[in-house]
C-alpha cells in the first residue's frame, strides 16, 4: 500500500489467491493499478510501475512468460529470466504484489478459450508474428480477470500492442483505463527491452539503426516532408547503411487506425521491425509527438 516500506513486496503464484486479494482491496474501497510484464524487468519496466505507484493504492505487476504469444521458432524458452532481479527493481518501484503465475495455472490441462482482435491486428508485428496478438489479448484478459485492476499501464515501445489491448477493452466492455507510457531509451536512444540481452557488442552498436531510423523520420518531418515514400525511403536507407540490420518491416500508418497513409501527418505512426543477427527488434514513434 501507498507510504508503507518497500520491504512489503509480496509474491502471489495463485490466480484463486489473487482474485481473493484483489477483492478484498476494491471492498475497502481502495483502487487497483496493474502493470503486466515478462520480466526480465528494466527502467521501461519501472517506469510504468511508478504511473502506477502514483494512480492507485494497490500497486500489481505480473511476470509471466506468456506461451501463447510466441510462434513457433521463436524465442520462447531463451527468452531471459531473473526473478531475484525483477524484484529489486519492483521493490525500488514500491511495487505492492508480484503476481507470477504458473503455465499450468493460466493453460491448465482442457484450456480453449481465446480472444482475438480482428484487423488492428492484422499489420505490422501481425503479420510478421501470426498468432502473436491472439496469445497477447488472451493473456491480458486473463490477468485483468485476475487481478480486477481500475487501471492498467501499457508501452508505447510495443505501440500496436498498447492500440490492440485498448479496442479488446472497449470491446469487450472492460472497466479498466488503458494507459500509454512514452518509450524509455537508453542513452544513445537505443530503445529498451528485455530483449537487447541478446545483443553482442558489436550487434549493440548495430541496434542503433532503429532508433537512427525513427530521429530521421522525425527530422524529416519536422523540415516539413509530408510524402511518405519519401520519408519512408530516408528511413530505410538509414537501417540499410547498417550490415549487421535485416529489415523485417518499416511502415508509415495512421496511429489510430493502423491503415497505411500516402500523405503523413501529426499522429502518423512510424514503425520499424528489424533483425539484428537472431534478435528481432522494433522501434516507432508519433510523428508531432514530443515522445
Ligand atoms: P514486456 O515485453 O515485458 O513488456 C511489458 C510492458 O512494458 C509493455 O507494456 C511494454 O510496452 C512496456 N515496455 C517495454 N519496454 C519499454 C520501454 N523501453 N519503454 C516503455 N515501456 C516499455 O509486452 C509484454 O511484456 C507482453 O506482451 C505482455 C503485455 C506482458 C503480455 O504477455
Amino acid at each position: 500500500m501507498k507510504g508503507t516500506p518497500s520491504s512489503d513486496l509480496r509474491i502471489i503464484d495463485s490466480p484463486r489467491e489473487m482474485q481473493a486479494l484483489s477483492r478484498q482491496v476494491r471492498a475497502e474501497g481502495k483502487t487497483i493499478a496493474f502493470v503486466p510484464t515478462m520480466g526480465y524487468l528494466h527502467e521501461g519496466h519501472a517506469s510504468l510501475m511508478r504511473e502506477g505507484r502514483r494512480r492507485a493504492d494497490l500497486l500489481v505487476a505480473s511476470i509471466f512468460v506468456n506461451p501463447t504469444q510466441f510462434g513457433a521458432g521463436e524465442d520462447f524458452n531463451a527468452y531471459p529470466r531473473d526473478l531475484a532481479g525483477d524484484m529489486r527493481i519492483a521493490e525500488e518501484a514500491e511495487v505492492d504484489v508480484i503476481f507470477v503465475p504458473a503455465a499450468s495455472q493460466m493453460y491448465p490441462a482442457g484450456y480453449q478459450t481465446y480472444v482475438n482482435v480482428e484487423d488492428l491486428t492484422l499489420p505490422l508485428c501481425g503479420a510478421s508474428r501470426p498468432g502473436h496478438f491472439r496469445g497477447v489479448t488472451t493473456v491480458v484478459a486473463k490477468l485483468f480477470n485476475i487481478v480486477m485492476p481500475h487501471v492498467a499501464l501499457f508501452g508505447k515501445k510495443d505501440y500496436q500492442q498498447l492500440a490492440v489491448i485498448r479496442r479488446m477493452a472497449a470491446d469487450l466492455n472492460m472497466d479498466i483505463d488503458i494507459l500509454g507510457m512514452p518509450i524509455v531509451r537508453e542513452a544513445d536512444g537505443l530503445a529498451m527491452s528485455s530483449r537487447n540481452s541478446y545483443l553482442s557488442p558489436e550487434e549493440r552498436r548495430a541496434a542503433l539503426c532503429l532508433s537512427r531510423g525513427i530521429a530521421e523520420a522525425r527530422k524529416l518531418f519536422a523540415a516539413g516532408v509530408r510524402e511518405s515514400g519519401q520519408l519512408k525511403s530516408a528511413v530505410a536507407a538509414v537501417v540499410a547503411a547498417e550490415p549487421l540490420a535485416a529489415p523485417e518491416y518499416l511502415e508509415l500508418r495512421d496511429g489510430g487506425s493502423l491503415e497505411e497513409v500516402s500523405l503523413v501527418g501529426s499522429g502518423t505512426l512510424v514503425a520499424l521491425a528489424v533483425r539484428i543477427g537472431k534478435t528481432r527488434l522494433i522501434d516507432n514513434c508519433i510523428l508531432g509527438d514530443v515522445d
